[in-house]
């Protein structure tokens, strides 16, 4: 069951949005308008940053991969094909899903990796050794709780937010220049490992 939203309503995900990552008007109204039903809009992690998200997480064989909020595969199918790891994706947005499967096909790894409709306050993160985030900060802290009673050892990786109280293993920051927000070319990255 999807959790009580007791966090910003949109609106006020639009100003943090706005306010946080200072998007170029155009840029952010497009975004948002295609996101009115989405906890966080369709932006992409650009691909040296996916890489270096899958390298924070020492991502390796044995790994299974759960990319939250899967948008267009790519951190799923990168890790499929670096590492060969097996990965699920969840996407509430039909046509990404789609998107997501016929990039897994062009890349060769369609079997080893899913691309589920579903919405990721309602999939079972159990399964899964490595978990990434490219989400909003209140949707961070909602998945929170769930995330630190994951099982020991289960490393869990945010692109750009944090997770408040819960102290990071490790906490970058790569260069971006292929960031479609922001005036910051950059990327912070946060690992945590549950204890
Ligand atoms: C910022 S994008 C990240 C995409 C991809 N993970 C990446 O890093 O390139 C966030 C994605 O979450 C999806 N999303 C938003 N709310 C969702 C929900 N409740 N359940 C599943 N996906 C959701 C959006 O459609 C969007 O594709």
């Amino acid at each position: 069951m999807k959790p009580i939203r007791t966090l910003s309503p949109w609106f006020t995900r639009r100003s943090m949005l706005g306010a946080a990552l200072a998007v170029p008007a155009v840029a952010l109204a497009q975004s948002l308008d295609a996101a009115k039903e989405l906890d966080t809009p369709f932006v992409t992690t650009p691909q040296n940053v996916v890489d270096a998200m899958l390298e924070l997480a020492q991502v390796r064989a044995g790994d299974r991969l759960l990319d939250l909020g899967s948008g267009d595969g790519r951190i799923v199918i990168t890790a499929a094909k670096r590492f060969g790891v097996p990965g699920l994706g969840v996407e509430i947005d039909p046509r990404l899903v789609e998107r997501a499967r016929q990039g897994a096909l062009r890349e060769g790894v369609a079997d080893k990796v899913r691309f589920e409709i579903q919405d990721l306050f309602e999939t079972d993160l159990t399964q899964a050794t490595v978990i990434t985030l490219y989400l909003l900060p209140d949707v961070n802290e909602m998945l929170k709780p769930r995330l630190m009673k994951l099982k020991p050892g289960t490393r869990v990786v945010s692109h750009d937010w944090g997770m408040r109280d819960w102290p990071a293993e490790r906490e970058i920051v790569v260069e971006a220049p292929g960031k479609t927000v922001g005036l910051a070319k950059s990327s912070k990255l946060t690992l945590w490992i549950v204890k």
